[in-house]
C-alpha cells in the first residue's frame, strides 16, 4: 500500500504537475478513497493506470484535487469594485455589516473581507461568517497558516502588515483577523440557511452544481439577504435567471436582492 501510494504520487505529479506528496497524507488518502469509490476503482495502482490512459478521468481527477483552491483578493479588481461601490458607502453611513463567505475553503476569502474592512478604518461591529462543507479546509482556515505560494497575490506591504512570518515558507494571518471571522461547517445543499446578511460571497463554488441545484441555492441566498443585500459571485458564474431567482443585476458578478 505504501509503495502503491508513492507510485500514484509520482505518476500524478508527472501527469498533472500536482504534488500529491506535498499534501497531508491521511486527508489526501481519505479524499482519494472517496474519489475511487465514486468512480468504482479499487486501489491506487488501478487508479494510476486509469489516469494514465483516460484523459477525461484525469481532468475530473484534477478538478477533484483543486476543488479547494482559493486565493486572497481573488480577482482583485472585483474586490476593489466591492469596496468602492458597496462597502465604502455602507461603512461611511455607520452600517454594521453582516457578511457570509459561503464555500470559504482555506479562509482566504473571509480574511480578505476582514482586511478590506480594516483598511476602510472600520474594524468593530461587523460580523463575518465563513462556512464550508470540508472540515480539513475549515481547520486550515481557522489556523490561518499559509505557505508562500498561497499568499503570493498579497502585495508585500499587506503581507508584512497583516501576516506574521512563522517559518521559512510560512505566513500566519494576524490574530486579530482570526478573531473577526467565525468559521463553521455548513452544507450549501442543506435545507436550512442562516439569514439577515448584508453581503453574501459565494464564489467558485457552484461550478460543480447542476442547474436546478444552482437555482435553488440562489433562491435561498436571496431569502438569506436583508432587503437590498448583495450577492457577490465568481468570475464564471453569471446568474442568467437573476430576476426569477429574487435578484436584480447591479454590475457583472454583483446581484442585489430584489424587493418584490
Ligand atoms: C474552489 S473553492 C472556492 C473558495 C473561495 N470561495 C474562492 O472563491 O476562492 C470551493 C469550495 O466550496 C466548497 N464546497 C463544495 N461543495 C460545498 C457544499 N455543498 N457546501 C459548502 N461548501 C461546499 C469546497 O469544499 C471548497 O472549499
Amino acid at each position: 500500500m505504501e509503495a502503491d501510494y508513492g507510485y500514484l504520487c509520482r505518476r500524478v505529479e508527472g501527469l498533472t504537475g500536482i504534488r500529491l506528496a506535498a499534501y497531508k497524507r491521511p486527508q489526501m488518502e481519505r479524499r482519494l478513497k472517496s474519489f475511487m469509490s465514486r468512480i468504482g476503482v479499487d486501489g491506487f495502482v488501478s487508479l494510476t493506470r486509469l489516469l494514465e490512459h483516460d484523459a477525461k478521468r484525469l481532468q475530473e481527477f484534477k478538478d477533484f484535487l483543486t476543488i479547494n483552491v482559493s486565493d486572497f483578493f481573488r480577482n482583485a479588481e472585483k474586490f476593489d469594485e466591492l469596496r468602492e461601490r458597496f462597502l465604502k458607502p455602507a461603512v461611511s453611513q455607520g452600517q454594521r455589516l453582516k457578511i457570509w463567505s459561503a464555500g470559504c475553503s482555506n479562509g482566504s476569502e473571509p480574511y480578505t473581507m476582514a482586511i478590506i474592512l480594516e483598511e476602510l478604518g472600520s474594524v468593530s461591529g461587523h460580523t463575518i461568517w465563513a462556512t464550508d462543507i470540508d472540515d480539513d479546509a475549515l481547520d486550515k482556515a481557522k489556523a490561518g497558516v499559509y505557505r508562500g505560494y498561497e499568499v503570493r497575490n498579497v502585495d508585500p506591504e499587506r503581507r508584512e502588515k497583516y501576516f506574521k512570518r512563522t517559518g521559512p515558507d510560512e505566513w500566519t494571518i494576524a490574530e486579530r483577523f482570526r478573531r473577526r471571522v467565525h468559521f463553521a461547517r455548513h452544507d450549501l445543499l442543506a435545507p436550512t440557511f442562516p439569514g439577515g446578511f448584508d453581503l453574501i460571497l459565494c464564489r467558485n463554488v457552484v461550478i460543480y452544481f447542476t442547474e436546478p441545484t444552482k437555482d435553488e441555492l440562489y433562491r435561498k441566498f436571496s431569502e438569506s439577504l436583508k432587503p437590498s443585500g448583495i450577492l457577490f459571485v465568481g468570475g464564471a458564474e453569471s446568474i442568467f435567471k437573476a430576476h426569477e431567482l429574487g435578484f436584480e443585476s447591479v454590475a457583472p458578478f454583483f446581484y442585489r436582492k430584489r424587493v418584490a
